[in-house]
């Protein structure tokens, strides 16, 4: 399987670089406050958004005729600042999304809400936000900036229509898409594109960035709900925790479509019982399993891989190109 240091290795100085730019943004005064950003910076993740950034920048760049010495710093002030803002922006959401599910782990490690309350945790979360904006304006890369922040919003509504759609049990295929786009898509899109903005590439790079984005995007959500009903995988998190906050993802939709009217309002009634009922999880997770959901969605999942590869296709070979195709491959293999 293709590893993500693998897929690091043509940006490792430029990746350096960010993570100590990363680190010089989030400090504050105040004991708390700095407890809480150091626990923050020791527990991210991959870092696919800056990943993609920074990628997305070379191969763009690279289309711009622009030369990129593989091994060395490549990236200018904008890049990072993009890989910043797109990295914090994540985080932010992040730790608010843990104090909506009430959720005590995150990455494997004790979340933000469960170490110091969701009080705490969303003022951590409004923290993070306040200083994302105000080191976009302090950049004055207005052009950069706007191109990122318009997500935030995106993201709102992403996380608003996802509660909504639950407490109603009412989504359908067309609503879940809507919501992982809107959810992880549209940032992951961005990222994209604004590596491609950060270079001032040409208009037509920054779109197919966009799209390009969008399409791995959907198939790293799409890919993270099939993950969740996988017990063996790595994620940190337990498994079937969609299940249990009465989440319908695709790996259900998928078998929901199968289904008569009735076994549908069966299969409904079961997911109401799931957050107090373990026995009911079990049920759902074995019929999933059984009729083929997951192997279906893992289906839909490939045509939106298939789709982010073949927008890479169009560009000359490169390290750069090379590591997004792997990153295309890694999202659809990963088991954590
Ligand atoms: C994770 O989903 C959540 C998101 C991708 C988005 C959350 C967005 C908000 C809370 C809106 C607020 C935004 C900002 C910028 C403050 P998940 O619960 O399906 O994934 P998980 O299993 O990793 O928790
Ligand atoms: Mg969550």
């Amino acid at each position: 399987m293709i590893s993500i240091d693998a897929i690091r290795t043509p940006i490792l100085a430029d990746l350096a670089a960010f993570d100590e730019f990363l680190k010089g943004q989030l400090t504050s005064e105040g004991k708390l406050m700095s407890e809480m950003l150091s626990h923050v910076l020791s527990s991210r993740g991959k870092g696919v958004r800056p990943i993609i950034v920074m990628l997305t920048s070379a191969l763009t760049s690279a289309a711009n005729s622009r030369e990129w010495v593989e091994g060395e710093r490549n990236c200018t002030k904008r890049t990072y600042l993009a890989a910043m803002l797109v990295e914090m922006l994540h985080t932010a959401s992040l730790i608010h999304d843990d104090v909506i599910d009430g959720a005590d782990t995150r990455r494997g490690r004790p979340s933000a809400n469960s170490l110091w309350q969701s009080r705490n945790a969303v003022v951590l979360g409004d923290y993070i936000l306040a200083k994302t904006m105000s080191a976009g304006m302090q950049s004055a890369q207005y052009d950069l900036v706007s191109h990122i922040i318009g997500s935030v919003a995106t993201l709102c509504e992403g996380e608003i229509l996802q509660s909504q759609h639950t407490q109603e049990r009412s989504t359908t295929r067309s609503s879940y898409l809507e919501i992982i786009y809107k959810k992880t898509a549209s940032l992951i899109s961005v990222s994209a594109s604004a590596g491609a903005v950060s270079v001032g590439a040409e208009r037509k790079d920054v779109e197919q960035m966009r799209r390009f984005g969008e399409a791995l995007g959907m198939a790293f959500q799409i890919k993270d709900d099939i993950l969740d009903y996988s017990r063996e995988a790595q994620t940190g998190k337990p498994a079937n925790n969609d299940l249990r906050e009465g989440k319908i993802t695709l790996p259900l939709i998928e078998v929901l479509e199968q289904c008569s009217p009735a076994e549908r309002l069966q299969l409904l009634d079961k997911l109401s019982q799931c957050a107090t009922d373990p026995a009911a999880v079990d049920f759902l997770q074995g019929v999933v399993e059984a009729t083929g959901g997951l192997a279906m969605a893992a289906r839909t999942m490939q045509t939106y891989i298939n789709r982010a590869t073949s927008i890479l296709a169009a560009y000359d070979e490169s390290p750069y190109r090379t590591a997004l195709i792997n990153l295309c491959a890694y999202v659809a293999e990963r088991d954590r």
